[in-house]
């Protein structure tokens, strides 16, 4: 059995891996500030990880120490992160602080306290300049929007840790992940998350774009078969956690649209440039945000090599109608449950 310390773990992926590795008997040690996570990730049938999480920051540089001192864990899945990507670029200083120096405080601590191994959520949005798919490790384009440039950054200290120190560290680059206990809740949740919540409430869902865009989704327990799969490394690597099949949003909301029995409700397809409306700090004067990047990422496609992932003998397992199935009724649920007030069918 091991000592697993899991950051971000009331989030939508800390959460499940959480419960993954519980499950395979692992002793699992679970953190999260709450900024963005939530209680109700931390219930499952078979346990309840509310009492036991530690509530606290992984900056808070004392509280970390003390608890590396007293746990001695062998293995760290860093997986906490200020995720939404105009929150990172509207508070840039703030995504910094997370997302790269509290990287850099969980590497240093994995040194001092002899951690065997250190595995990192990075994501696939650092490909976002790149022009050759499917995407493959070697190579990014230097990203432009501030959140993929932190995991980026991350990832740089990630190498250097493990080069200078050996320490063997896997960053993860997953593409847009899915599944039971994605958030719907929020401001600006995943496509997939305010997909749901609208046609949920009965709204026609704003896309910011033809929607012809295609992505490459990946489910939040093939994610999860991967995540363990690696702990078999040795040394530093980089891993797509991706499906290397792309789905347009369209082709998304129509079977989202169809599991909620909601094929009447018609898409509204909007202007790019108000793609971060609900952001108007960005769009101010004299410097406002670029509206050919705002295109360029609502617009994007994304596709990544999976060559290397399958390497460790894993290979994504669920059908996305199978998943787009199991996201919908999870969620329907939480919206329930939250009170949001649910179409009259
Ligand atoms: N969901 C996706 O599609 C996706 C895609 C690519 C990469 N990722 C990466 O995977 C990881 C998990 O993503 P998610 O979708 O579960 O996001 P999430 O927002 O649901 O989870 C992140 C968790 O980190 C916690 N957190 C944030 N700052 C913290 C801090 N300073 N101290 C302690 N906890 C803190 C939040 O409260 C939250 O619970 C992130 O690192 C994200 O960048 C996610």
């Amino acid at each position: 059995m091991s000592k697993i310390l899991i950051t971000g773990a009331a989030g939508f992926i800390g959460s499940q891996l959480a419960h993954r590795l519980h499950q395979k008997g692992e002793q699992v040690v679970l953190m999260d500030n709450f900024s963005y996570g939530s209680e109700d990730n931390l219930i499952f049938e078979d346990c309840d990880f509310r009492d036991s999480i530690h509530r606290k920051d992984i900056r808070d540089r004392a509280f970390m120490e003390a608890l590396m001192e007293k746990e001695t864990f062998d293995e760290i899945y860093h997986i906490a992160a200020i995720t939404p990507l105009p929150d990172c670029q509207n508070n840039p200083t703030e995504a910094v602080d997370v997302n790269v120096r509290g990287t850099v405080l969980i590497l240093e601590l994995a040194r001092k306290y002899g951690v065997k191994k250190v595995y990192f959520a990075s994501t696939s949005a650092v490909y976002e300049n790149n022009s050759d798919f499917p995407s493959r490790e070697e190579h990014v384009e230097y990203p432009g929007l501030i959140y993929p440039s932190t995991k980026f950054a991350a990832e740089q200290f990630c190498r250097a840790f493990s080069t200078a120190y050996g320490i063997p560290v896997v960053v993860f680059r997953f593409a847009n992940v899915y599944g039971p206990h994605i958030d719907c809740l929020r401001t600006t949740p995943p496509v997939m998350g305010y997909l749901i919540r609208e046609f949920y409430k009965g709204n026609s869902p704003i896309l910011h774009s033809t929607g012809k865009q295609e992505r490459d989704f990946i489910f939040v327990e093939d994610l999860i078969d991967l995540a363990l799969a690696v702990r078999s490394a040795e040394h530093f690597d980089i891993v797509n956690v991706s499906t290397e099949t792309t789905v347009s949003i369209n082709a998304i909301a129509e079977l989202i649209a169809k599991e909620m029995d909601c094929e009447d409700i018609p898409l509204q397809y909007a202007e790019v440039a108000h793609f971060w409306a609900k952001y108007p700090e960005l769009y101010e004067k004299p410097y406002p945000i670029s509206e050919e990047m705002l295109a360029h990422e609502v617009l994007k496609y994304t596709c990544l090599s999976t060559e290397h992932a399958r390497t460790y003998g894993w290979a994504p397992k669920t059908d996305l109608k199978e998943g787009v199935r199991k996201t919908v009724e999870f969620s329907v649920d939480v919206l329930r449950k939250a009170g949001i007030p649910e179409r009259k069918h």
